[in-house]
């Protein structure tokens, strides 16, 4: 589908110097991998990721954790970016300033060549120790599910944020830096339920910055934008891309 693009927002992003763009799982829903809120399907259909990705879940019972999220990780690995993420890509290459946070632990920023992402949620492909928090890369081989930390035998868990976490703080210290004089905030793929990252283009707006939505759905933070642009990531970013840096030739 042919989206239209209010010449105004054409303009300001086309003049803009300090653009940040935060993403969530909608972007990656193109690649196949299901967003968070869905509903699962298959094997782990009566299982509420909410109740998976918590501390207490992975004390109650570790080996359920570890096998959902190594269900996750292969998803992951069999997915490809797709052309939302490759746009970001592009985008970037036209802007002076340029601030990729993700909320997604799926890399596919990273793989469409995104160079600096601040991923405030982890990355699924990693791996740290529970007792100790330190990223642990390799582990004898062992039926053990979750396989135990090398160093000290606790229990080994995916580097991702969970529910009731604190974020890591240097890509979050980033973020908000990026937020603070941003003059252009793009939230994209977002449902901006989950704290702090919901907050960050409203410290956006704060400054002064342009508030851009790209969503098939409304959020709570609709009302907050100067502009909601309704439908997929993939479909919408390539073309305002090419509406903005018209390709040559
Ligand atoms: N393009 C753009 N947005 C889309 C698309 C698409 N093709 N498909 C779905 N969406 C939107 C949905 O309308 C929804 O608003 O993406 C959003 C996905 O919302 P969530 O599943 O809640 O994902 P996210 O906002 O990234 O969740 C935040 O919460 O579950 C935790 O740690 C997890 O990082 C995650 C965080």
């Amino acid at each position: 589908m042919s989206h239209i693009f209010p010449p105004s927002l054409i303009e300001t992003l086309q003049s803009a110097r300090r653009v940040v763009v935060l993403t969530g799982a909608g972007i990656s829903a193109e690649s196949g991998i299901p967003t968070f809120r869905e509903a699962q399907t298959g094997l782990w259909a009566k299982y509420d990721p909410m109740t998976l990705a918590t501390p207490q879940a992975f004390r109650q019972n570790p080996r359920l954790v570890w096998e959902w999220y190594a269900w996750r990780r292969k998803l992951v690995s069999q997915a490809r970016p797709n052309p939302g993420h490759y746009a970001l890509v592009e985008m970037a290459n036209h802007l002076p300033h340029f601030t990729l946070i993700t909320q997604n632990v799926d890399n596919l920023h990273q793989i469409a060549g995104s160079s600096y992402v601040l991923e405030l949620h982890g990355n699924i492909a990693r791996s740290k120790c529970f007792a100790e928090n330190v990223v642990i890369s390799s582990w004898p081989e062992t039926d053990e599910l979750p396989p135990r930390c090398p160093h000290c035998g606790g229990l080994l868990r995916p580097d991702v944020v969970w529910f009731g976490e604190s974020l890591p703080s240097e890509p979050l210290d980033g973020a908000f830096a990026a937020a603070s004089t941003a003059d252009l905030f793009f939230t994209i793929g977002t449902s901006g339920l989950v704290q702090p990252a919901a907050s960050l283009p409203l410290l956006a707006r704060q400054v002064g910055a342009i508030l851009i939505e790209i969503n098939p759905q409304t959020t709570p933070l609709t009302d907050q934008m100067d502009y909601h642009l309704s439908g997929p990531a993939g479909e919408i970013l390539p073309q305002l891309v090419a509406a903005a840096w018209p390709p040559k030739g």
